[in-house]
């Protein structure tokens, strides 16, 4: 199977997932992302099932509404039934690295606002320990230089990732060669940060589920 094909089958089995609980005034929570697009695609085929949904991003929220899926604003839907979204990396305790697209600010916001958070992915992403893939923080643009040679001081290798603004109007700096050995201390540390908006981290809301696309099948995690 190729990759897109694991994607695709982990998006239908997130909508096989809550499927069930889907009712005409849900509000589902979309995430951002290649994997997250196939899952737009299920969606798609609901679209007069649902009420509609929030999305994590502009690109996410443009998609769903070329496909006839209402957006709503996160502080119109509050508490969100469920989110669904890829990541970069995952581990045995459903901690990611996510904002590979640079939406992790939204994601995680959509994240903490959702009673359970779906991760779909295909079985490249899962990983023992986190950081092999550069971790993103997205900086206020003032801050850049700043952050940068803190994020040196813990360790990291930091690049801004050039020309790319963030849906807030921030940058990216990528962290190369991180350990992550303590995920959820370290997502509080680089927080810390004056000028951090966010870093790629989810370890204090880790998913609640993972589907993970394998050759034989998807395997469904907790
Ligand atoms: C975007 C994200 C995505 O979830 C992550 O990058 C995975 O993307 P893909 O499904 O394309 O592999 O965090 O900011």
């Amino acid at each position: 199977m190729t990759q897109n094909q694991l994607k695709q089958a982990v998006a239908q089995a997130a909508l096989e997932e809550i499927r069930d609980d889907l009712h005409k005034d849900s509000i589902v929570g979309v995430g951002t992302g290649s994997t997250a697009n196939f899952f737009i695609e299920e969606l798609a085929r609901l679209k007069m099932d649902i009420d509609g949904a929030v999305a994590s991003s502009e690109a996410t929220a443009e998609r769903l509404r070329a496909h006839g899926i209402p957006v709503y604003d996160l502080n119109a839907a509050g508490i969100l039934d469920v989110y669904v979204d890829g990541a970069d990396e995952i581990n045995a305790r459903l901690q990611m690295i996510k904002g590979g697209g640079a939406a992790l600010t939204r994601e995680k916001i959509v994240a903490a606002c959702s009673n359970k958070f779906i991760c779909i992915a295909d079985e490249s992403k899962q990983v023992e320990v986190l950081g092999d893939f550069p971790l993103p923080v997205e900086v206020l643009p003032m801050a850049r230089s700043h952050v940068g040679r803190e994020l040196v001081k813990l360790g990291a290798d930091p690049q801004w990732r050039e020309n790319v603004k963030t849906d807030n109007g921030n940058w990216i700096i990528d962290c190369y060669n991180f350990l992550l050995d303590d995920p959820l201390k370290l997502e509080t540390r680089i927080n810390d940060i004056a000028g951090v908006v966010c870093n790629g981290i989810f370890a204090q809301r880790p998913a609640d589920v993972l589907l993970l696309g394998c050759p034989e099948g998807v395997k469904r995690l907790i």
